[in-house]
């Protein structure tokens, strides 16, 4: 496959973290420790009710807001639920199938596919998480998970959306657990996401989509994963929440960027 460019991005899952002032000072911290960055993408993607006062706060920087969710439903009485359209105004990115929620709120596969699709109905970017499961990845049924999840949104994607689509590798024994995969074993992974994209909507897909690493990264283990191939970025937990270690993390994308274009 050739390689075209894509531009890199690092997107930071805040979670259920950060009081109100936390958050504004972190983005503030980001958006000053990443200027000059300029080939990288940086997205923030703090808990919902902090999602306006960071649009604003980083409105005249190149830094963009996500949400971490968002409902299945279009409107309507559905209570407690964020809809889609309701984020658009602020946010360019919305994760779905985070193995947080599919683990611990019942997300199934069918779910994560009607969210995407009303993400994308609302012109948002998902980010779409993938990952397997410590007893599937012993079993040896890592790629076999990850075509399954895979094959579960294809119906909600056009050949024209797919090119944009963000694809995040998570394997779900490396969230939060300081045991980031190996660079090359998550190389692998993003490498069969690549093809699985290309030969489901076609070869301009596949080399437009970015596919992230994500499971413990930081600013001294990114560099590795970002030289791969394959994988155009990270999604952080932890480390997102540490304006010096996020800002680490960006620049080690930009100096990934920068090797990558002299190949
Ligand atoms: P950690 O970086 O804390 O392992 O979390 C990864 C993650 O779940 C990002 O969505």
């Amino acid at each position: 496959m050739t390689n075209r460019m894509r531009r890199p991005l690092v997107a930071g899952n805040w979670k259920m973290h950060t009081t109100y002032e936390e958050a504004i000072q972190l983005a503030q911290g980001i958006a000053k420790g990443c200027i000059g960055l300029a080939d990288v993408e940086v997205a923030l993607i703090p808990p919902f009710p902090w999602i306006v006062a960071l649009a604003e706060v980083l409105h005249d920087s190149a830094i963009v807001v996500g949400a971490q969710t968002c409902s299945m439903y279009e409107r309507g009485a559905y209570t407690g639920e964020v809809a889609a359209f309701m984020l658009a105004p602020f946010c360019r990115y919305v994760i779905v199938g985070h193995s947080e929620r599919r683990s611990l709120f019942g997300e199934t596969d069918e779910v994560v596919a009607a969210k995407l699709a009303r993400i994308l109905a609302h012109d948002m970017t998902p980010i779409l998480c993938v990952g397997e499961r410590l007893e599937e990845r012993e079993a040896g049924e890592t790629l076999g998970v990850i075509e399954r999840q895979l094959q579960a949104i294809a119906a909600s994607v056009d050949p024209s959306q797919a090119e944009r689509l963000v694809v995040a590798y998570e394997p779900v024994w490396a969230i939060g657990t300081g045991r980031p995969a190996t660079a090359s074993d998550a190389q692998h992974v993003a490498r069969f996401i690549r093809e699985w994209v290309a030969e489901r909507y076609g070869e301009r897909a596949g080399q437009g989509v970015r596919i992230l690493y994500g499971g413990s990264v930081t600013a001294e283990n990114a560099s590795a994963f970002f030289l791969e191939r394959d994988i155009d970025g990270a999604l952080v937990g932890g480390a997102s929440l540490d304006a010096a270690q996020f800002c680490g993390i960006v620049e080690a994308a930009q100096a990934a960027a920068q090797a990558k274009k002299e190949v």
